[in-house]
């Protein structure tokens, strides 16, 4: 511009003055100008900090990672504190020979490294009945996705020895919440890791520290954490996780069991009623994420105007079998009102419902596993509001 740009011309501060020097934060953190990006809970949802939830901040992020200090937290009975000198892990019950593992035990067993995406399966359960939370955090923010580093389930039961009637699996933590659930062998045996890093460092203190189970494509609830025991039995358990709770009440009063996987889902993070458009008409990346318990998304699709058209969003960055996949639309704005959606497909022609479609399914009572397409509606001013179409 003829006044001249005074950030260019003229020079800072920060161009002046050295800076600090290394070692100012041997464990770094994030600019001081992202203390925004942060989890945050919804104060009215739990009666207790101790048994509750807060949300990643999906619509600060970008890529298909997410930073171990975001990833969204779940506990049920708070975070245990465990020295890795004292945590140990039993395999008992159908075996040849029960084990205990300490964790120097299990570093010694041929190690790999997976992106999985994790989902409480309560992940948008407060949208059944209506658009209610508003913002992507709070609608869908209880998904994180890691790449993580541990051992194979199978090698670990294998040395133990897994007698011929073994069917299942339970798996528990060390916390006070003493959680379990009961996993069929078949998927314990085919792509379940016991993992100690995440984005290679160790766990954190929040996601089970210093051992968790990974259940790739399933529901949060069975990724045990601060995981200590795994029983093998012949048949499941039935216990308070997989009968009062992680069930889905239908419309005629009876209840789903064992909906183990996550459906194929999607959302856009930006635009959305967190990350308002600020820059008016023109060039808009429109931007979000995309998963599927089932394996990898083949195509998502993005609506303008509610669902009427739709055209095919660009995914971009790593393809990993049930792990977030990162989609973007460069639209040309023109300042309009816009009825924001996304629909996401997977390798197995498995499409993502509308919240009708869902509910003529499944009925209202549900809260667990809704994956209905998400609708932002974008203001002439660049602020959007979480709505739903008809
Ligand atoms: N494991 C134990 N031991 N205790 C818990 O409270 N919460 C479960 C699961 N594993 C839980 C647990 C639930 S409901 C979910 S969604 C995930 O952990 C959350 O994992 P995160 O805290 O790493 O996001
Ligand atoms: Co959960």
């Amino acid at each position: 511009a003829a006044g001249g740009e005074k950030l260019i011309t003229e020079i800072q501060d920060w161009n002046r003055y050295l800076g600090p020097g290394v070692d100012e934060q041997p464990y770094g953190a994030p600019s001081a100008h992202e203390s925004h990006v942060v989890r945050r809970n919804v104060a009215w949802l739990t009666a207790d900090p101790k048994s509750s939830v807060n949300f990643t901040p999906l619509h600060e992020l970008d890529g298909i990672i997410t930073p171990n200090g975001l990833c969204f937290e779940r506990h049920h009975g708070g975070i245990a504190e465990i020295a890795p000198a004292d945590h140990r892990l039993m395999i008992h019950g159908l075996v040849e020979t029960p084990l205990v593992f300490t964790m120097e035990d299990l570093r010694r067993f041929p190690r790999e490294n997976h992106v999985y995406f994790l989902e409480c399966a309560a992940n948008s359960g407060m949208e059944w009945r209506g658009a209610q939370l508003n913002g992507c955090q709070y609608t869908h923010g209880m998904v994180h996705c890691v790449m993580y580093t541990g051992v194979r389930l199978q090698h670990l039961l294998e040395e133990a020895g897994l007698r011929t009637n073994a069917r299942w699996l339970l798996a528990e933590g060390a916390d006070a919440s003493a959680m379990t659930r009961s996993i069929p062998l078949e998927k314990a045996l085919d792509d379940c890791l016991v993992a100690f890093s995440m984005n290679g460092e160790a766990l954190r203190p929040e996601q089970g520290y210093p051992l968790r189970l990974v259940v790739p494509g399933w529901e949060g609830n069975m990724w045990l954490k601060w995981l200590r025991r795994l029983e093998v039995g012949d048949q499941p358990w039935h216990q308070r996780e997989e009968t009062s709770k992680y069930t889905d009440l239908l419309a005629d009063g009876t209840a789903r069991r064992f909906t183990w996987q996550m459906d194929v889902k999607s959302v856009i993070t930006s635009p959305s009623p967190q990350k308002p458009v600020t820059h008016g008409r023109g060039p808009l990346v429109v931007s979000g994420l995309a998963w599927s318990g089932g394996g990898r998304i083949a195509r998502v699709d993005v609506s303008i105007d509610g669902g009427r058209n739709w055209r095919t969003a660009r995914l971009d960055g790593p393809s990993f079998t049930k792990a977030l996949h990162r989609f973007y639309l460069d639209l040309d704005w023109d300042g309009s009102e816009l009825l924001l959606q996304s629909r996401a497909i997977d390798e197995h022609g498995f499409v993502q419902p509308t919240k009708n479609e869902l509910r003529a399914v499944r009925g209202e009572n549900s809260i667990y596993h809704n994956n209905g397409i998400q609708t932002w509606h974008v203001k002439a001013d660049g602020t959007s509001e979480n709505v739903e179409v008809s």
